[in-house]
This record gives C-alpha cells, structure tokens and sequence, in this order.
C-alpha cells in the first residue's frame, strides 16, 4: 500500500468519526433498499446469520436483526458503533447484534469458509486504492462458505454527484471532504472473476444512483 493511500485512509478515518459524533444517526433510522434485498435474498437461501462490513451506525444491521437475522456488524468508526450498540440495546435487539471495530483493508477476522453471508451498503465505494478493492473482494470470498452470497451496494458512475465531485488519482474522486469511488459494470464484473454473479441492478435511492450487486461463491473453487 503506498503512503498516500495510509495518509488518506487516516483522514477518512477521522471525517468519519466527527461526522458520526456530530450528527448521531447521520443515515436516519431506514433501512437502505439494499438490505430489503439482502433480507430477500439470505432468507430465500436459508441463512439466519450475516457479516454486515461498514455498518455505520447500523440501520441496516438492526432491520437484519429486526427480520430475525443474528448481525455482526463491523466498522471503522467506534463512535457509529457505540451507536449501533446503544440502539441494539434500547430496542431489545443486543442478543442478535454484535459490533466490532475493524478496518476492511485488513484481514477479515473470520476463518476460512466460517461465514454464510456478507452484507456492505456504500462500503466498497469507499477510500480504497484498486489492490485494496480486489484484497477486500478476496477476502470477502476466503471467509463465506461455498454457496455463501455476498451482497452489496454502491454509488454508480450514473450518480448526478459526479458532476459536483473533484478527480483524484486512481478513480477516485472528493465530494464534501470525503473521498470515494464511483462504479460503473465493468468495475462490478472484474470484481466478480470467481464468483457468480447472480444480480447486477441499477435503481435510485433518494438522489443517489446505485448498483446493486448479488454473488455467489461458487461450490467448486474456480
Ligand atoms: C456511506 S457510510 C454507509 C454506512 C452504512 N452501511 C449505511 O448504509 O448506513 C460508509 C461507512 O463505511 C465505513 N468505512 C469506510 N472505510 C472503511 C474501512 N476502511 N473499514 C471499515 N469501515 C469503513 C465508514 O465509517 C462508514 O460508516
């Protein structure tokens, strides 16, 4: 990793911190049109437990816990899951959530094929360099068992917020202070090389223009 990517990094780290401690529940208590999706799709696969990466202060993790799924949600950002923790709490919820701190361009906690499914709302879109995105994406498919889904959503390249966002290097751009990537489908279907791919979907959720992206990871290693 290249000392401009850590530097980055950190202060992406820190802008989501304050960002969190300076408005709690900074996504609002709706769960994304991305965990409807998921819920539809692990619970048609008969899962009942799910990774969640990038919680933020876990609207989504608590919907899943809400619909009967066990979460455990990770994030970067200890005041969003003090959030999260609080929340699970008051709503009676704690027994089904878990939330630990954890940076994804690290190793994934999680053994080799010990997990069913993966859930990441607006987390791959994030501060990563193109080797973080893919060792992510790897890592993603070390931990689910064969036949495990991964679900996740992203802003798209059609998003009307590129045109208010800075370029930076690498594909990359700044809006607001914070610095993320727009995907386009070719983007999803190179990070999808050992998966099958079972769902690649544009829709709109407020201003924003997403993809929606289900994989598989496939029963036979490929
Ligand atoms: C746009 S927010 C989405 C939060 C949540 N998924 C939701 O939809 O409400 C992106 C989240 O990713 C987290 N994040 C960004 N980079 C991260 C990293 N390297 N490791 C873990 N979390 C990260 C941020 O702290 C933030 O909570």
């Amino acid at each position: 990793m290249n000392t401009g990517y850590v530097e980055l990094a950190r202060a992406q780290q820190e802008r989501w911190e304050s960002a969190y401690a300076q408005r709690p529940q900074l996504h609002g208590s709706e769960p994304s049109a991305a965990a409807h999706r998921a819920v539809e799709r692990f619970g048609a696969a008969g899962i009942d437990d799910v990774l969640e990466l990038g919680s933020g202060h876990g609207r989504d993790a608590l919907f899943l816990a809400r619909q009967g799924f066990s979460v455990h949600a990770t994030d970067f950002s200890d005041t969003a899951l003090d959030q999260l923790r609080h929340a699970a709490q008051r709503e009676g919820l704690d027994d089904r959530v878990t939330a630990a701190l954890h940076d994804v361009r690290d190793p994934l906690p999680p053994a080799d094929a010990t997990v069913n499914a993966v859930f990441a709302n607006l987390l791959l879109n994030m501060t990563f360099s193109p080797s973080e995105l893919r060792s992510l994406v790897a890592e993603v498919r070390r931990v689910l068992c064969p036949g495990g889904l991964f679900v996740y959503a992203v802003c798209s390249t059609d998003d009307p917020c590129t045109q208010y966002s800075r370029q930076l290097d690498d594909g990359l751009s700044v809006y607001d202070g914070f610095v993320g990537r727009f995907f386009d489908e070719d983007l999803v279907g190179e990070l999808a090389g050992h998966w099958q791919l079972d769902e690649l979907t544009p829709y709109d959720e407020g201003q924003r223009r997403m993809l929606l992206v289900a994989m598989t990871k496939p029963a036979q290693e490929t």
